[in-house]
C-alpha cells in the first residue's frame, strides 16, 4: 500500500491521472473501474484534461461501475450510470457503449450480479480500479458487515450511508434508494491496480482503519490491504489520524528522488 498525502486535492487528482495515462501508454484498451461519489471527480476532470492535451485516449478502453442504485428512474441525475456518462463519457473521449454498470432494475437482481460478474471476467478483468470511501470506512457499497470473501451482490444500505447521500437528493432521505447492486470486496481485490482518493476531517477515520486498522469487515476498505497494488491518496486531513503518517510522507518522498 502506498500513501500519498497532499494537502491539494488537484495534485492527488494529477497523481491517479499519471497513473491512468502510463496503463494507456503501456495498453490502449485497458480496463478501468469507475467510483462515483464527489471524490473521484477531480480525477475526471483531470482526464479531461489530459484527453484534450493529446496525452491520453480512452477510445479503445473499457469502463465498469462500482456499484448502481436498485429502483432507481433510469434518467435521474443519481443514477450511477448516468453520474458516469455526465462526468467522464461527455468528457474525455471514452465510447458510452463500454461503460458497464449492474443492472439495478432487472428483475432477477442475483442473476444481474451474476451476469455482471461474468462480463468483468470477460473483459480480462479490471487494470485499474478507481476508489472512494465512506465514513465508516465502506468501498463500493460494502457496507460494515458485508463478506470479504463477496463478489457482486444486492446490499442493503445502512442509515450513515443513506443520510450522506441525501446531499445529492435534495437533502431529502426518504429518496435516497434503501438497495444497492454492488461489486463484492472479493471482486475489488481481484483489480490488478487500485487507487484510493478521499479528503477531508470526516474520512480520517475510514483512512486510519483502512491503512492501520486490523482488517475487519465492520471497515470493508481495510480488506485493501490484501490487494498487492494499492495507492492511497489523502489530503492532510484525512491523513490526519494515521499514526504513520510522517513514514508514508518519506517513503513517498524517497520513491520520487530515486
Ligand atoms: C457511495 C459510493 C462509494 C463512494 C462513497 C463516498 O457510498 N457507493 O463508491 O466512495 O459514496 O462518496 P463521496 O466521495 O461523495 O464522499
Amino acid at each position: 500500500m502506498r500513501v500519498i498525502i497532499d494537502s491539494d486535492p488537484k495534485k492527488l487528482a494529477a497523481i491517479a491521472a499519471d497513473q491512468i495515462v502510463a496503463l494507456y501508454r503501456r495498453k490502449p484498451d485497458a480496463v478501468l473501474g469507475v467510483a462515483t461519489g464527489s471524490s473521484p471527480l477531480d480525477i475526471y476532470s483531470e482526464l479531461a484534461v489530459r484527453v484534450q492535451a493529446g496525452q491520453l485516449s480512452l477510445a479503445k478502453a473499457k469502463a465498469f461501475q462500482l456499484d448502481e442504485y436498485v429502483g432507481i428512474d433510469v434518467n435521474h441525475p443519481q443514477r450511477y450510470r448516468n453520474f458516469i456518462e455526465t462526468y467522464l463519457v461527455k468528457v474525455t473521449d471514452i465510447d458510452t457503449a463500454n461503460v458497464f454498470g449492474p443492472d439495478g432494475n432487472a428483475e432477477d437482481l442475483d442473476e444481474a450480479c451474476a451476469r455482471y460478474e461474468a462480463q468483468i471476467a470477460e473483459a480480462g478483468g479490471i487494470d485499474l480500479q478507481i476508489l472512494g470511501v465512506g465514513v465508516d470506512g465502506h468501498i463500493a457499497f460494502n457496507e460494515p458487515g458485508a463478506s470479504l470473501g463477496g463478489l457482486t451482490h444486492v446490499e442493503t444500505l445502512i442509515h450513515q450511508t443513506i443520510s450522506d447521500n441525501a446531499r445529492f437528493f435534495d437533502g431529502d432521505e426518504s429518496q435516497v434508494p434503501r438497495f444497492a447492486l454492488t461489486q463484492g470486496v472479493a471482486t475489488i481485490l481481484k483489480s490488478r491496480s487500485a487507487v484510493l482518493i478521499a479528503t477531508g476531517e470526516n474520512k480520517a477515520d475510514a483512512i486510519q482503519g483502512i491503512v492501520e486498522g486490523p482488517v475487519t469487515a465492520m471497515c470493508t476498505g481495510s480488506a485493501l490491504q490484501w490487494h498487492p497494488d494499492v495507492t492511497i491518496l489523502v489530503d492532510e486531513a484525512a491523513a490526519s489520524k494515521l499514526a504513520y503518517a510522517d513514514r508514508y510522507r518519506e517513503l513517498w518522498q524517497l520513491s520520487q528522488s530515486r
